[in-house]
């Protein structure tokens, strides 16, 4: 069986800086990587999600190690507000969010993330809803031409897309190696050495799972429940991902991203900013880390603290 290794684990630990006695989210349970190294660096509670079942299962292992100190929750980090509320948990001192998909999910066939192997065309972190072949048999030429553009920043969209609507009228693509011939019929590969349906897979990935639009919910929420000095640490591994932390820290920090000296937003925003920068430029993996584990290359780690209660804590009394 496959396994998870984490990314930049000892960057993300350091960044969270796990206190005892604190409570902690870990948004991406995965393999337990991170969960397990949060226990170890602290007598905390951690609090664990995981939209997937298969990751929670495996947890429990993990669970039984750290009685009552370890917490798995089934759903989704865009939910995490109401799940832990619905467990009495309304404050926390620190989360971590470990974006994309796990290892254990990618080199399993049978889920159909990659492109590397034959397997149905499934994609669905979460095993329920609208699946990538539904997306890919289903959405009109011009819709699925939009989602490769957006999600996947695929140039050739309209071009795969027309390939992908030919072949779907002889027959279903239901396998990730026919989606994948289809791409590879009308893309040559890249002067890069990236597979042509690299970015069609991604783009797929991303609108299956609402990626983006979890990233945005959770950030929020997350920033909504931090304690004064609480952090907020993540982890991207693209830039459409990235490009939504940025701005979220940035802005969340009280600066205005790329502002004018002159904008009034900026002056505004830079009065009272409940929340700190602590990474100015995005951590990286060491090239020991890249060279290991080429999964890392691409990771980029932003962290932020609590500085100053949000309205409902000073309304709640807290300092
Ligand atoms: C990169 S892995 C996390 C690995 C983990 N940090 C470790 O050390 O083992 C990402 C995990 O997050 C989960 N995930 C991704 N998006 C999610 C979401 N919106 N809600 C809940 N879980 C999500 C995936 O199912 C996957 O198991």
């Amino acid at each position: 069986m496959n396994s998870h290794v984490p990314v930049m684990l000892d960057q993300v630990i350091k960044a969270l800086g796990p206190r005892d006695g604190g409570i902690y989210l870990d948004g991406t349970f995965g393999g337990g990587g991170y969960a397990s190294a949060i226990l170890d660096a602290a007598h905390c509670t951690l609090w664990a999600i995981d939209r997937d079942p298969d990751a929670i299962q495996r947890g429990a292992a993990l669970a039984a190690r750290f009685p009552s100190r370890l917490h798995l929750l089934h759903g989704a980090f865009g939910d995490m507000m109401d799940l832990l509320a619905a467990a009495g948990v309304t404050t926390l001192d620190g989360v971590v969010l470990d974006l994309g998909v796990s290892s254990f999910q990618i080199d399993d066939p049978a889920r159909g993330f990659s492109f590397r192997f034959d397997g149905p065309l499934d994609m669905r972190m979460g095993k329920h809803g609208t699946s990538a072949a539904d997306l890919v048999n289903g959405l009109t030429e011009e819709a699925l031409a939009d989602v490769l553009y957006e999600f996947g920043e695929e140039r050739a969209s309209r071009r795969i897309a027309h390939a992908i609507v030919l072949a779907r009228a002889e027959s279903p693509i239901e396998t990730t190696s026919r989606l994948a011939a289809i791409i590879r019929s009308v893309l040559p590969p890249d002067r890069s050495g990236h597979d042509p349906a690299t970015r069609t897979f991604q783009a797929l990935r991303i609108k299956v799972n609402d990626e983006l639009g979890q990233i945005g919910q959770a950030l929020r929420q997350a920033a909504d429940l931090l304690s004064p000095g609480g952090r907020l640490v993540v982890v991207a591994f693209h830039s459409l991902e990235d490009r939504i932390v940025k701005r979220f820290m940035t802005e969340a920090s009280g600066r205005i991203a790329g502002p004018s000296r002159h904008d009034p937003r900026g002056l505004l925003s830079r009065q009272r900013p409940g929340f700190r920068l602590l990474t100015a430029r995005a951590l990286r993996p060491s090239t020991d880390e890249t060279l290991d584990n080429p999964r890392s290359r691409s990771a980029r780690l932003r962290a932020l603290e609590r500085i100053a209660p949000s309205p409902a804590q000073a309304e709640r009394g807290i300092p």
